[in-house]
């Protein structure tokens, strides 16, 4: 089992000893909280612009956050689907066919990609809010994500970390999104803002 998701996820070969795994998990954690902590040092630190970056053809730049936020919600979701196949989780799915494993590690790069000029715009052009526990909660989110999100790839090119490690990293970045989108762009869609 073991074996097989390692060779969806593209890290195939034979797993060596538990040897290495103390220092496979201080090097994702330690990754995961450097990018975290670095992000909301720059976002206390920095005074924010309130200017926009780019809207990329939306109407205003609260719009274009608002569709490329849920778009990469939704595709953090496929994340979570094919993952679940992949794992043999998924009710009446036993085996997942290769094409998941391609579809689980497309999904989630894009919708990464997609997050960047949102939180791009959101560090540079609105740092760190403090106002409500909402916009705290967040900001802290918005950071944590991508520290858990670079944990998750170094831990995926680990050959010590168990399979498991991997899982609880997917899910902490999909957690993650989820909170971040519930904070913003949930709470725009329930606003009487223009969204186009
Ligand atoms: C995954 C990364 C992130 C995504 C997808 C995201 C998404 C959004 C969206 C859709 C909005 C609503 C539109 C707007 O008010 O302009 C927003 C607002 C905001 N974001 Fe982010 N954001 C992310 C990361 C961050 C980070 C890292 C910070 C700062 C530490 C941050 C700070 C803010 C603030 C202060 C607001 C305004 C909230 C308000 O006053 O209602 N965001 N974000």
């Amino acid at each position: 089992m073991q074996t097989r998701i390692r060779v969806i996820d593209g890290s195939a070969g034979p797993r060596p000893s538990r040897a290495g795994r103390p220092l496979a998990a201080a090097a994702v954690l330690l990754t995961g909280a450097v990018v975290a902590v670095a992000l909301g040092v720059y976002a206390r630190a920095h005074h924010a612009t309130g200017r926009p970056l780019a809207t990329f053809g939306f109407s205003g730049t609260i719009q274009m956050k608002v569709w490329l936020s849920s778009a990469a919600l939704v595709l953090v979701l496929v994340q979570l689907l094919t993952a679940l196949w992949m794992w043999g989780r998924l009710p009446g799915r036993p085996k997942a066919p290769v094409w998941v494993a391609t579809l689980h590690r497309w999904s989630g790069s894009v919708a990464f990609v997609l997050t960047i000029p949102v939180g791009l715009q959101c560090l540079w052009a609105l740092g760190a809010g403090t106002g409500t526990g909402r916009v705290l909660l967040h900001g802290l989110a918005g950071c944590v994500f991508y520290g858990a999100y670079a944990a998750k790839m170094v831990g995926l090119r680990s050959r010590s970390l168990p399979s498991w490690a991997i899982a609880v990293l997917g899910g902490t970045v999909f957690t993650l999104l989820v909170v971040v989108w519930l904070t913003s762009a949930a709470w725009f869609f329930a606003s009487d803002l223009p969204l186009t």
